[in-house]
């Protein structure tokens, strides 16, 4: 036979089939027929007397081919090759290097037994895309773990690691990692010596434990509540469902209703905005392909100027990734503040369980610092961080210059100033780029790379392959005040402060953007973000946040802002004495109240975002559509089931958000004049995707 993804060879008894489909081995139509064929002719092979699905990719798999779930699946199902694994005379192993997910681990339990190296990861990751397990694995991991790790690992989707998976008994035998395929081998002619049993998983029992009459629906609520948040509801309930047929369903009926769930999750409205994003988040940080890998130069070595929050919180992403990290600041005394900010928190993380004592000894070993900027003549990157001042970072830029080859790649993080501006004093300017990370850097995963306009294809690349190192999501935008995130969050938050001029409580706004999706509203957010960033004290009150500012309520620092915090700032309570402040100034200002419906809240929050999204996309800021809607999934909080800015206007309809845009600058003026591009994409009935192929005026 013939194949292209996969190569059998057989060598005293054992066969191993093995899986070569780089990267990811994702199990797509031409793998699974060929995996299915090796299994068949194995199966009636009597020189044979094991099969062992193995990879010869960085890892075992990452489960089904998520682009077939739009195409249909065709050719050899995964049921078919699970039953024949399950099912053969001959004993089964599945040998699992690195990573093992979705389908794929929906296969290797499966097979009779399963071994894999030290450092790998097995899980069911379906629930992020807004699926179940739909090939088998809710039926078949409850019989090889116990019914709780089963029911955690998918509702949470988070894999576990290969201790785990020996302890909870998921795995057989784990190997070392750089001598999987001989140790597994060798634990495999160990089974036929020893005339190890087939084992069908389908036949044992559920291994429920100690734990036989617990309140699953308590156990599972949690964690349930905490997924939907992310993914929506229809995923994880369906999830539980599907997994206490484990407990009380014969096999075969579990899979048929697991299959029923599966297939209606597929299609939910969630499920589809999430397999968007999965491929949405790929493609915004794509490489030009014109460059090869060679002539790429990937920091070992970064420098951070400023050791204020920016400057550490980079500096912790740094070191996170292993990175050696030098901070400068202006004086020894900031240095320090910053320096023992870092170690602050670090020591949370490790009070809260979430890093070792070892492990924050040895970030903060890669962390130095100093004030001298001669100092950073040995990195490859330097990030500058210091406030928002183009003559001080001008000035920065230029002693940089002085300092560093002139290779080193210059970054600022400045978050609104226009980069083309700052590279101007620099004497390769193609080597300058800003690194706009997210407060805090630490947390938030996203990473806008903006290009200037010299900036050279050879630096874009470099830093997308570094984002992806420092474990950033990485979006290429061009230069405009704000790039594409604050941009777009201006003309939320300026409609936000019209609403609340015109007699909306701050709270209400809040809680509808919070029951849309949001983990917070834009009021809760401006309070912990600070309402001063940008005041002037000296100057009159233009907005709600001035006059708050101007009572010394400058947000959650201050324990006083749109809320209260009298306990602390996890509580907010409603502030009789800002709405009073708020209603006054309105008053005095003669601003029209209004009353408005949830739903217009709603839209002109979401609809300022898609508006001035269009704008961005008219001028080449982005690439696409969809990069706008991962920027709003990673640094902003919109629902990841809900899609993004854009995708969100597309599901509700392009022709229904122009005319509710069109209503609204009818009655509001000129901040709601359609974006022509919106505008001509309805005239032409275009979809999103096509968007650069609207006529050109
Ligand atoms: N299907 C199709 N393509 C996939 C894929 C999948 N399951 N997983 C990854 N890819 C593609 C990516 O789109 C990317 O393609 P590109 O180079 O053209 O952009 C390429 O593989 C490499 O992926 P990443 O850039 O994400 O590589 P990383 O090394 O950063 O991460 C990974 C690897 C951890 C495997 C990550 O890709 C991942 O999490 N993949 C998804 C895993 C998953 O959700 N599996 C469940 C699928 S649903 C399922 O199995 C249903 C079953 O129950 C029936």
């Amino acid at each position: 036979m013939t194949t292209t993804q996969t190569k059998l060879t057989i060598k005293e008894s054992i066969a191993v089939i093995e899986m070569c489909r780089p990267p990811v081995n994702a199990l797509g139509e031409i793998l699974r027929d060929e995996i299915k064929a090796h299994i068949d002719a194995c199966e009636n092979n009597p020189d044979v007397k094991a099969m062992v699905l193995a990879s010869n990719a960085p890892i075992f798999s990452a489960g089904a081919d998520i682009s077939e779930f739009k195409t249909g699946f065709k050719g050899a199902s995964l049921a078919s090759i699970q039953e024949a694994l399950e099912q053969s005379k001959k004993i089964t192993v599945a040998l699992i290097n690195q990573k093992s997910l979705g389908g794929a681990s929906e296969i290797a339990v499966a097979c009779h037994y399963r071994v894999c190296d030290e450092k790998a990861y097995i899980g069911f990751p379906e629930v992020s895309l807004g699926l179940i397990p739909g090939a088998g694995g809710t039926q078949r991991l409850p019989r090889l773990v116990p019914f709780k790790v089963a029911l955690e690992m998918m509702l949470s989707g988070k894999p576990i690691s290969a201790a785990m998976a020996l302890e909870s008994g998921l795995v057989d035998h784990v190997t070392s990692s750089e001598h999987l395929r001989e140790e597994g081998l060798a634990f495999v002619a160990k089974l036929l010596q020893d005339k190890s049993p087939t084992k069908p998983t389908c036949q044992q029992s559920v291994k429920v434990e100690d734990a036989q009459n617990a309140d699953w629906a308590s156990v599972a609520e949690p964690l349930m509540k905490q997924m939907a948040k992310r993914v929506g509801p229809t995923a994880p309930k369906a999830c539980f469902d599907a997994v206490m047929n484990a407990l009380d369903k014969p096999f075969i009926e579990g899979l048929k209703e697991e299959q029923a769930l599966f297939f209606k999750a597929i299609l939910s409205q969630e499920s589809q905005a999430l397999q968007y994003a999965f491929f949405a988040q790929r493609q915004a940080s794509k490489q030009a392909e014109s460059i090869s890998a060679q002539d790429l130069v990937v920091p070992k070595k970064v420098g951070v100027i400023g050791a204020g929050l920016m400057g550490g919180g980079i500096a912790m992403v740094m070191a996170n990734a292993g990175l050696e990290v030098h901070v400068i600041d202006m004086s020894q005394p900031n240095l320090d503040k910053g320096l023992e900010k870092i170690k602050d928190n670090y020591a949370i993380s490790v009070k809260h369980g979430k890093l070792s004592q070892a492990d924050m000894d040895a970030r903060l070993a890669h962390i130095h610092g100093s004030i001298f900027m001669a100092d950073l003549n040995a990195c490859d990157l330097v990030i500058e961080a210091v406030f928002e001042d183009m003559d001080l970072k001008k000035q920065i830029f230029a002693e940089l210059c002085n300092n560093c080859p002139k290779d080193t790649i210059l970054a600022t993080n400045t978050s609104a100033l226009d980069v083309n501006e700052i590279a101007s004093v620099v004497v390769n300017p193609e080597r300058v780029l800003g690194l706009h990370f997210f407060s805090p850097a630490q947390v938030t995963h996203l990473l806008e790379v903006v290009r200037g306009e010299k900036t050279s294809d050879a630096v874009m690349d470099a830093m997308l392959i570094f984002a992806k190192k420092i474990k950033k999501t990485a979006v290429v935008v061009g230069v405009c005040p704000g790039f594409v995130g604050n941009r777009l969050m201006f003309k939320y938050l300026k409609q936000v402060n019209e609403m609340i001029m015109s007699g909306v409580a701050p709270s209400r706004i809040d809680a509808i953007m919070k029951d849309f999706g949001f983990p917070m509203g834009p009021c809760l957010m401006c309070d912990m973000v600070g309402l001063d960033l940008g005041w002037q004290a000296n100057r009159a009150p233009k907005d709600p946040r001035d006059v708050l500012c101007q009572a010394g309520r400058l947000g959650q620092k201050t324990k006083a802002g749109f809320y209260d915090y009298p306990k602390d700032i996890r509580h907010p309570e409603e502030s009789n004495e800002a709405n009073e402040l708020l209603k006054s100034f309105a008053k005095s200002a003669g601003v029209k109240q209004e009353s408005l419906t949830d739903l217009e809240i709603l839209e002109r929050c979401i609809f300022a975002l898609v508006n001035e999204g269009f704008k961005v996309l008219a001028e080449g800021i982005v690439a696409r559509p969809s990069d706008i809607d991962v920027i709003y999934l990673f640094g902003y909080g919109f629902p990841p089931y809900k899609g993004g800015p854009m995708y969100f206007a597309e599901s509700f309809g392009l022709q229904k958000v122009l005319e509710v845009i069109g209503a609204f600058h009818v009655r509001y003026g000129d901040f709601w004049k359609p974006a022509p591009l919106l505008v001509q994409m309805v005239q032409e009935n275009k979809r999103l995707k096509d968007w650069s192929t609207v006529s050109a005026d």
